[in-house]
């Protein structure tokens, strides 16, 4: 039972942990809702490179220069004071027992939650890494806003996810905002004077299924990034699309789904790496 991820892993070790977090979660949430988007997607930079184990977390050292400041992290992913709130308060309460890592994936479940979407049981038990991944190695391991379709497949296909976990946690879309960069002259309404960020759809603060509608739409305006508008080009894919634009239910579901699977991606487990008192730096 030590060495697998599991719903009740801190039961004995740290009983009141989940109830930290979410409280912890929810007052941060009440400052600035927007936070909910970039907990969520901190979740998955962390999973899809060298796997859910906090390396996402680490700060520049002398040995590495860390994830945060690689091409798709810098100056993008946000919300680390909130992940340092609570770690803050896990140590008072049960000292060097919850993982950084498990803290990402229950904040991101909760920012889910509180942005009006479904709610699933958050397995823990994974352990934080003592290593860093390279520039190099991010980019590797996260897709590309320009990817098509096969581009996606590729890099969800080498961490054991399929197509439907593509068009479900691409749903994760649904909240947030990205820098108008990206948009590139389309949409020229999206991005008015001195905006730097746009939402990624209508209701940028609603855990809904209008991200589909959108796709699907010509007159809403489509996705934001081209790996959103990749997955209406075919037919499998925009199956999927079809059936979570018109039963947000069935989008609901399958996005739980993909997130618990995306949490089990490559976790530190047993006696593997460590359990980090400061989720910044190794011990
Ligand atoms: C399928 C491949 C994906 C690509 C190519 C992609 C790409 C991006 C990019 C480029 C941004 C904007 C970053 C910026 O402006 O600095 C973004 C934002 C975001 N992504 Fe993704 N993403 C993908 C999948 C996911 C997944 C799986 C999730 C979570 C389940 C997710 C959640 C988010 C959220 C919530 C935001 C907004 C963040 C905020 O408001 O701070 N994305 N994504």
């Amino acid at each position: 039972a030590n060495s697998m991820l599991s719903v009740d892993f801190y039961h004995t070790s740290c009983r009141e942990a989940e109830s930290i977090i979410t409280s912890a979660m929810s007052q941060a949430f009440k400052r600035d809702p927007t936070l909910a988007a970039s907990l969520l997607r901190l979740h998955f930079h962390d999973c899809f490179v060298q796997g859910c184990d906090a390396s996402v977390l680490l700060d520049y050292t002398e040995h590495h220069a860390g994830e945060k400041t690689a091409l798709p992290n810098d100056q993008s992913l946000r919300g680390f004071e909130v992940i340092d709130t609570i770690k803050a308060e896990l140590e008072k309460a049960c000292p060097h027992t919850v993982s950084c890592s498990d803290v990402i994936a229950a904040v991101a479940r909760d920012s889910v939650v509180l942005s009006g979407g479904p709610r699933w049981s958050v397995e823990f038990g994974r352990r934080d890494s003592i290593t860093v991944a390279n520039n190099v190695t991010v980019l590797q391991g996260l897709p590309s806003p320009n990817s098509e379709l096969a581009d996606l497949l590729a890099k969800f296909e080498q961490i054991g996810m399929n197509l439907r976990d593509i068009v479900a946690l691409s749903g994760g879309h649904t909240i947030g905002s990205a820098r108008c960069f990206f948009l590139k002259g389309q949409r020229p309404n999206s991005c008015s004077r001195n905006e730097t960020h746009a939402s990624l759809d209508q209701t940028p603060k609603v855990f809904d299924n209008n991200y589909y509608l959108a796709l699907l739409r010509k007159n809403m305006n489509g996705g934001f990034f081209q790996s959103d508008n990749a997955l209406v080009k075919f037919t499998p894919a925009l199956d999927l699309v079809q059936i979570y634009a018109t039963n947000s239910t069935a989008f609901f579901d399958d996005f739980a789904t993909s997130m618990l699977k995306m949490g089990r991606i490559a976790p530190l487990l047993g006696s593997e790496g460590e359990v980090r008192i400061n989720c910044r730096m190794v011990n």
